[in-house]
């Protein structure tokens, strides 16, 4: 996938000091609900293992380093604690806090819906951010994403216990 200033590409095992230098971030993962990486080996790790799929990309931005800045992909939301109809995926991303703020998570996110448009015919997304990671929420907004309401997360998860998040659905126009 490609826009005007960026490339959506698979992540690559050589990726993985770049991946460990944004991820061991706690600013990063802690507001998404990961803990940070702690190890290079732990971020070659999740490039192959979580990032391993057809539907995982790095954000890399042209006329740089080709070096990516973020992730995003969707994925099953079975295994998440979010109100998802059947089959309906998840979405998921994250920027390197050095370029926060500058529109790039929303160009990726629309480079991916009309990705998923032209691929597949599912007919909704849904995904949620904790409360207090408004610039998430506004991120889906900008996307086209509605509200649909609040619920809390598995206390199991990283940073997760009894922490309210905000429910989104996007409806995909077929
Ligand atoms: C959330 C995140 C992906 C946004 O990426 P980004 O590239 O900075 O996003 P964009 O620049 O496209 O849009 C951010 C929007 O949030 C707004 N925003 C930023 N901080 C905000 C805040 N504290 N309150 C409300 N809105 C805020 C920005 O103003 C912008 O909106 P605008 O274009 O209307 O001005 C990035 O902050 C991040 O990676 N955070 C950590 C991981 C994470 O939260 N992942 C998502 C988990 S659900």
């Amino acid at each position: 996938m490609e826009s005007n200033r960026m490339i959506l590409r698979p992540w690559r095992e050589s990726d993985a000091e770049v991946l460990f230098k944004w991820a061991s971030d706690p600013d990063v993962g802690g507001r998404a609900g990961w803990p940070p990486h702690k190890s290079v080996e732990e971020s070659r790790e999740i490039i192959r293992t979580v990032f391993n799929n057809d539907t995982t990309w790095a954000i890399t931005l042209k006329g740089e380093s080709g070096e990516p800045i973020g992730a995003i992909g969707y994925g099953p939301s079975c295994d998440c604690d979010l109100p998802a109809r059947e089959n309906e995926p998840l979405i998921g991303y994250w920027i390197a806090k050095p370029y926060w703020n500058r529109g790039i998570c929303t160009e990726a996110l629309r480079l991916m819906i009309n990705y998923i448009c032209e691929t597949t015919d599912m007919p909704s997304l849904i995904s949620g951010h904790f409360i207090d990671n408004p610039a998430s929420g506004r991120v889906m907004e900008k996307c086209g994403f509605i509200p649909t309401g609040e619920t809390c997360i598995d206390s199991t998860q990283y940073l997760g216990e009894n922490r309210p998040i905000r429910v989104l659905r996007l409806e995909l126009k077929r």
